[in-house]
């Protein structure tokens, strides 16, 4: 059986419905006290916080490679930093990058209420085109974008520029990059528009190793993978 053809297989012999699924989620992701101060503070902030699954993602991922030094350009009001921190090892940093001041103050007393220590977050204030190439090259183990979807792309070349080897980006609302079934009705949002173009590009790229997962708003993640010295 072709891939495609396993693959929709699988789909057509569940039941449930997607909201159902997407329901389940994010009623398995658990979430304290704590996370949840922090995201209702974002949400009456309008700061769209990560939600319990995307969070949960993050945090998979951060302590899947043991991240000492993750960057996040959108800190909202902190909630994606407390799950990131809370997969990373104890003696890393967060670089976190925003252009609202308000924001980043919610942040830091959300992650100080969450148990971490000042020196554990660097904030930074700026756009994250701007701080970024800043930054370090190779010198990070994550890179999580949450902000400016327009600009999706220049921020997947700053990200890999800033990865070491076997380091991960994730991309926040991926889901944008979906196409509707009932076809283009008219031409895509430029978000959108770049948010298409990074999951090609990411998919396309021969040193990455990509996945789309459904989860939250979507997240598209890649591993900058190792160079193979053979076989
Ligand atoms: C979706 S929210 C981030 C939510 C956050 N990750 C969380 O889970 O709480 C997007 C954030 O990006 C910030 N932002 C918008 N444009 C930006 C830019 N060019 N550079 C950095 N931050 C930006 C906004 O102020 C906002 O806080």
């Amino acid at each position: 059986m072709s891939q495609t053809t396993r693959g929709e297989a699988a789909i057509a012999s569940r039941d449930d419905t997607l909201a159902h699924t997407l329901t389940h989620l994010e009623q398995y992701a658990v979430e304290d006290a704590t996370l949840t101060s922090a995201r209702e503070a974002g949400q009456r902030a309008e700061s769209s916080p990560v939600s319990a699954s995307g969070g949960a993602a993050l945090r998979f991922l951060a302590a899947s490679i043991g991240a000492r030094s993750v960057v996040e350009v959108g800190t909202g009001c902190g909630s994606s930093g407390i799950w990131l921190l809370r997969g990373m090892r104890e003696d890393s940093v967060l670089t976190s990058v925003d252009i609202e001041p308000e924001y980043q103050e919610l942040a830091r007393a959300a992650y100080r209420r969450a148990g971490f220590a000042a020196g554990r977050v660097r904030l930074i204030l700026g756009r994250g085109l701007h701080v970024l190439p800043r930054l370090t090259d190779g010198a990070y183990d994550m890179v999580f974008v949450d902000a400016e979807q327009a600009a999706y792309p220049a921020y997947l070349t700053e990200a890999l520029r800033l990865l070491r080897n076997g380091g991960i980006v994730v991309f926040n609302n991926a889901l944008e990059a979906a196409t509707s079934p009932d076809g283009p009705l008219s031409a895509p949002d430029p978000g959108t528009a770049a948010v298409r173009e990074v999951a090609r590009s990411v998919r396309d790229d021969e040193e990455l190793i990509p996945l789309l997962l459904p989860i939250g708003e979507g997240l598209l993640a890649a591993i900058r993978e190792e160079p193979r010295t053979g076989g």
